[in-house]
């Protein structure tokens, strides 16, 4: 049986095949697990439809990659391959899977002898081809033989670093991969608010809009999402010679990784309105049937009568502030997460490793890295001198949008959650005092004084 094969790789989907031929490309020839009795011819990697095979072609210890759905069939895989593998053997879940269910797995393979890791690939399918942005966590013993054939498929900043790096041990990968997607969703719904703003708001036209958005990928706002919406925005529908965006239906599906950044959020008390924003705003497009009916029953948004260039220059300084803002509640609940969980979590690093492959790579990463760089332990990123500088600089632009936006009745949750978020962050003193004493007048919940140590009970009534 042949043994050069570097790697295993069970699913050779869109992303599996992907990643399969990267490996191949940079030397690493893997072989692929497909489980249908017919291998497609076209997949450009070696492949089997038996898993002892496939175990077997791999000289120990092994590296098995799972490019699967998350979930059920996860499991199912890890059951069919453990007794098939020897003591020090590994398993990569490359998927989207929930963090905590690869903190267990981590902790079941080892007491089985067997090394798991969860790794967090972003980049999509020509990411996983060219280079993804990789972050992988969990048995850590076994990332020494792995690192440089990860960092030769990875992709490579623009100082030539891979995008790859350890992030720690149990579900730490997986869970920087979620958060990631977080802030992915925060940032493509901030991107669609402005849009609509100018679109709908201001009746700027689809190859205006976008011009400004491959003007604004000239700047601090130069990201892989700012450069695809010029993109898209420019496309015409073949069938119809229509642009193609206006022919697409409004209602954004998801898969579950910016809830999860939600729902835990929850769990270790951090507040991120932004991603949540985002999360809802999905929520809220997939009523389609029930908004058309509000639509009417309501009536819609009005039409903006100001300035248009001016709305422009304004709206670009929001996307950057409110962009700012999104990432700062990201990365507050990584440094929490990190503490809850023991991660030892490097928020420079992960910074780092977003810079070039993955879904969110903007230039906001670099700074993002300096500023922990600066300070490893800055409690919020606007409290960065160049994130603080960049924040109040844009201010003034910033409230006028979300007001503007507000008068007209376009719905900027996510703008408007960061715009609060940032208000609330920097308010000494809270109404939350009030939310005590309405908490003791009803439940006696006590409450504590500003002027003299203690808990109180007030007998209100
Ligand atoms: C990435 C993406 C990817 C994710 C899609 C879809 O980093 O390459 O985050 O992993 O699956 O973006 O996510 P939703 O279906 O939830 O929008």
């Amino acid at each position: 049986m042949e043994t050069n094969y570097s790697l295993g790789i069970i699913g050779l989907g869109v992303m599996g095949r992907s990643l399969a031929q990267n490996f191949l490309r940079n030397g690493y020839p893997p072989l692929g697990y497909v489980r249908s009795a017919n291998i497609p011819p076209d997949l450009g990697v070696a492949a089997t439809n038996s898993l002892a095979e496939l175990v077997q072609s791999l000289a120990p210890p092994r590296t098995l990659l799972l490019m699967i759905p998350a979930g059920d069939p996860v499991e199912a895989a890890i059951a069919s391959l453990k007794p098939l593998l020897q003591e020090g053997d590994l398993i990569i879940d490359g998927g989207n899977s929930y963090f905590a269910d690869t903190e267990r797995r981590v902790k079941e393979l080892e007491q089985a002898g067997l090394h798991f890791m969860g790794m967090g690939v972003s980049g999509g399918q020509s990411g996983a081809l060219w280079g993804p942005s990789l972050m992988p966590g969990g048995s850590s013993a076994a990332w020494p033989r792995l690192q440089s054939m990860f960092e030769a498929i990875a992709a490579k900043a623009e100082d030539g670093a891979p995008c790859v790096a350890w992030m720690g041990p149990g579900g730490a990968g997986h869970y920087v991969k979620t958060v990631h997607n977080g802030i992915e969703y925060a940032d493509m719904q901030l991107i669609a608010e402005v849009y609509d703003l100018l679109r709908r708001g201001a009746g700027f036209s689809n190859p205006e809009l976008s011009a400004i958005f491959a003007a604004w990928n000239e700047g601090p706002l130069r990201s892989y999402l700012v450069e695809i919406t010029a993109k898209i925005l420019a496309r015409l529908d073949e069938q119809t010679g229509e642009y193609l965006v206006d022919l697409i239906q409004d209602e954004a599906s998801q898969k579950g990784t910016g809830k999860w950044t939600s729902q835990n959020s929850f769990d270790l008390g951090v507040a991120i309105p932004t991603i949540n924003a985002a999360v809802e705003s999905r929520l809220l497009s997939a009523l389609k049937e029930e908004r058309g009916i509000a639509a009417q029953v309501l009536g819609g948004a009005q039409s903006y009568a100001g300035d248009k260039q001016a709305l422009v220059a304004a709206a670009g300084q929001a996307l950057y502030a409110s962009k700012i803002t999104a990432y700062a509640q990201g990365f507050s609940l990584l440094k929490m997460a990190s503490q809850e969980y023991g991660w030892d979590l490097d928020l420079a690093q992960v910074a780092l490793v977003w810079r070039a492959g993955c879904i969110i790579r903007a230039a906001l990463l670099s700074d993002i890295t300096h500023a922990y760089r600066r300070d490893p332990a800055l409690s919020n990123l606007l409290l960065d001198s160049a994130f603080k500088e960049a924040v109040l600089s844009r201010q003034a632009a910033w409230r006028s949008v979300v007001q503007i936006a507000a008068g007209i009745g376009i719905p900027m949750l996510a703008a408007s959650a960061s715009l609060a978020y940032f208000d609330a962050y920097r308010s000494a003193r809270l109404p939350a005092n009030l939310i005590q004493a309405q908490r003791d007048y009803f439940g006696a919940h006590t409450y504590q004084r500003v002027d003299q140590p203690g808990t109180f009970h007030t007998q209100w009534e």
